[in-house]
């Protein structure tokens, strides 16, 4: 389906709350930071959670529904309220970086997408340790703290440096993501793994990265960064550059310019026997 014509204000307006939003669960993350009393094990070994994430997301929830009282929510941490399918869903990651959160290793965000008949459209990511906002919609642009951003303009693999992620099966399958990362950190000036699939998008957005893949995500890690990313004149599809589809898990971003050589080698790392391209 495609997104209704909006206009400016009705975007904005959805920003500013997205916005407003991400901001309050930043100022929960930083008040919690290094006194949190519980982090369980949700399931999978590694996917944790703690006070900070509950408590976060009850804020990022008051201010949505204070707001939008008829639109449909899926958070990390309480679920889905209304259909998935319904015209507007809300896509909520209270804390996106959970795993560094918990180390007090402060690289982790609060964001917050609006999907608009299935496809993200509106972003706010808030990472409070480096007091960032990172905004976006389509048709209205992305900023950093209220600056206008856009992606990088390198054009080679080889000249690039990107990011990606390993989900928590990853001990499960071997579709784990360690012969793409050795791959590509082969032929490229090197991969980061940061823990924040959120702020990973947010920096190829604004150019820091130059592309993004990961496999394994949840539509709440992606809403947000893929509309800002788009909107800051990136690419986002599936591995193959079919149509992204975000029940999919899996993602490739990046700057436009690197995408079909990023996907080709993506593709073709995936096909060979490990290890035969050392
Ligand atoms: C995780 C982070 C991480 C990614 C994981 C996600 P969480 O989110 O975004 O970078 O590799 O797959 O689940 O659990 O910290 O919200
Ligand atoms: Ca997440
Ligand atoms: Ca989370």
């Amino acid at each position: 389906m495609n997104s209704p014509q909006l206009s400016t204000e009705q975007l904005s307006a959805y920003l500013k709350v997205a916005a407003t939003a991400a901001l309050a669960a930043g100022e929960v993350l930083q008040a919690c930071w290094g006194k949190v009393e519980s982090i369980v094990e949700k399931g999978r070994p590694g996917d944790l959670v703690t006070e900070a994430d509950q408590q976060a997301e009850a804020v990022i929830l008051d201010i949505i529904r204070q707001h939008f009282p008829t639109h449909s929510i899926l958070a990390e941490e309480s679920g889905q309220f209304g259909e998935l399918e319904a015209e507007y869903l809300w896509a909520i990651d209270p804390l996106d970086g959970t795993t560094n959160y918990a180390h007090q290793y402060p690289f982790s965000a609060a964001s917050i997408g609006l999907l608009i008949n299935g496809v993200p459209t509106v972003g706010a990511i808030y990472d409070p340790f480096h007091r960032e906002l990172f905004c976006g919609a389509i048709g209205l642009g992305s900023t950093c703290n209220d600056q206008p951003i856009r992606v990088s303009s390198v054009d080679k693999l080889a000249q690039s440096l990107l990011v990606t992620g390993f989900a928590y099966d990853r001990r499960e399958t071997p579709d784990n993501n360690y012969q793409e990362f050795c791959y590509l950190t082969h032929i490229t000036q090197g991969v980061r793994r940061a823990g924040a699939a959120s702020i990973d998008l947010a920096y190829v957005a604004c150019g820091r990265l130059d592309g993004y893949w990961e496999r394994g995500l949840s539509p709440w890690d992606l809403a947000a960064g893929v509309a800002i990313v788009e909107a800051a004149g990136g690419i986002v599809t599936a591995y193959d550059r079919s149509k992204f589809d975000i029940r999919s898990g899996r993602i490739l971003a990046t700057n436009s310019k690197l995408h079909a050589e990023l996907s080709q080698e993506l593709l073709h790392v995936a096909s060979i026997k490990p290890w035969s391209w050392l």
